[in-house]
Formats: C-alpha cells, structure tokens, sequence
C-alpha cells in the first residue's frame, strides 16, 4: 500500500496542533515526527513531552524518526509518548540489531534509516526483523531540501533484495519529496512517501490531495513487477 506521511518539520510550530487536525483532516496516513539532537544532526527540533501532547489530539499513526545519538537510551519513553513507529539511523546506533529487538520488544513498529551514503548491506543481517526501511533522499538535518538524484538507484535495489527475500518491509523515502518526482520513487519501489514542504508549503488540503491523486494513478499499491514472487520465477 502507498501511505503518505507528513513531516511536521515544516508546520508552524506556533500552531502545532492546528496544523496536524488540518493534515489529518485531509487524509495523510501517518504523521511523521523528527526528533533531532544536535549531535547526530546539527539541528534541534523537539522531543518528548511535545508528542506526549500531540498524542492527545489525533489517533494518526506516529511515525517517530529519531535522529539522536545512541537511541537505545530513550525507546522506551518514545514508546510510552505514542509512537507507533520508530525508526532509529544504523549510523547513530553501536548495537543496532539489540535497539531494532528493544522497540520490538515493546510492540510497536520497527524502522532503521540509512543516510544517502551509507551501503544497503548494513541491513544484510537485520532487515528481516524490520518493518520499515527508511531510505534518506537528503541529508538528515534540514526540511526543504532537494532530492539526492543517486537515491532512485538505491531505492530499486533495496526493493529488489527486499522481493528476492521474500520479505514484507516497507520502502520509505524521507527529503526533497514533492508531487513532480514522487511518481519516480514509486516506481523505484517506494511505498510509504514523508513530505514536508511540499505538503505544509502552501495549502495542506490541496497539497495533501496532489499526493493522494499520484497515489491513485498507481492504484495506491506499489508497482505490479514488485509484487511478483521471485522465488516462483
Ligand atoms: C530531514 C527530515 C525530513 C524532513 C523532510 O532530516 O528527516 O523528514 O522534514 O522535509 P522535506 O519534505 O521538506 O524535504
Ligand atoms: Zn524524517
């Protein structure tokens, strides 16, 4: 299934909890929260206590993109703020596969996310035990970002040995997203699609539309050469 995920990186956080009634009004299937440290990222944005109170307003899904150093430290307490997702970076974890089993453990979504240069066979040993591959198209830090072209080659392969394993993760791409080159991840083998700018830029109500249109296009589902059983072939 294609799912669209709003980063609200890009929302005004003076009016926070407008912007997600607005963005789950309008039909996005996940609301998608980047919590940065200053240390992993250079950038700071919020933690916590602000998805414990946004928790409280929306039964939209969480995904919780956690750009922190040594995550293992707070999965619990992302946890216990709502998440429903969490996704940690292989490159900010020293002990990914025991993190990737700690927010397993307590039953929510599994995600590891790879920085634009970081190789696909990190995963090698992991990625069965994952839900979600999220595949940066930027570089972690910043909304507003334009699309890293080498990712769309990163994207088939993942898909490929994805399908070659039989496994069923979902592809999720996360920077520099918009409706003129989301039909082009798609057709790589993405399926969960993280937009910030492109959807809080302007009017949400439409923008959020644009995305679910190109969705329609596909039949909301990914590309039908990736639901083939390779195994069968
Ligand atoms: C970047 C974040 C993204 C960001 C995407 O480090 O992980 O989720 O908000 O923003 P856009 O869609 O504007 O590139
Ligand atoms: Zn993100």
């Amino acid at each position: 299934m294609l799912k669209l995920a709003t980063s609200i990186l890009s929302a005004d956080f003076a009016r926070l909890g407008e912007d997600i009634l607005k963005v789950s009004a309008a039909g996005v299937d996940m609301i998608h929260i980047d919590v940065m440290d200053g240390l992993f990222v250079p950038s700071i944005t919020f933690g916590i206590p602000v998805i414990e109170s946004i928790r409280k307003i929306t039964n939209c899904a969480f995904d919780v993109h956690l750009m922190i150093q040594d995550p293992e430290r707070y999965i619990k307490d992302f946890v216990n703020a709502g998440a429903d997702c969490i996704t940690i970076h292989a490159e900010s974890c020293v002990h990914l596969d025991s993190t990737i089993e700690k927010i397993r453990y307590f039953g929510v979504k599994a995600g590891v996310a790879l920085n634009p240069s970081t190789p696909l066979h990190v995963l090698e040993y992991v990625l069965h035990k994952l839900d979600v591959v999220l595949v940066m198209t930027v570089n972690p830090g910043f909304a507003g970002q334009i699309y890293i072209k080498e990712m769309t080659r990163k994207i088939k392969e993942l898909r490929e040995l994805v399908q070659k394993r039989g496994l069923d993760v979902n592809i999720e791409v996360d920077g520099g997203i918009s409706p003129k080159n989301v039909r082009e991840v798609i057709l790589a083998g993405a399926n969960i699609i993280v937009a910030g700018s492109s959807i809080f830029n302007g009017n949400e109500m439409k923008n959020v539309k644009e995305f679910k249109n190109i969705f329609e296009e596909f039949g909301n589902d990914v590309p039908v050469d990736f639901r083939v059983d390779w195994n069968t072939i």
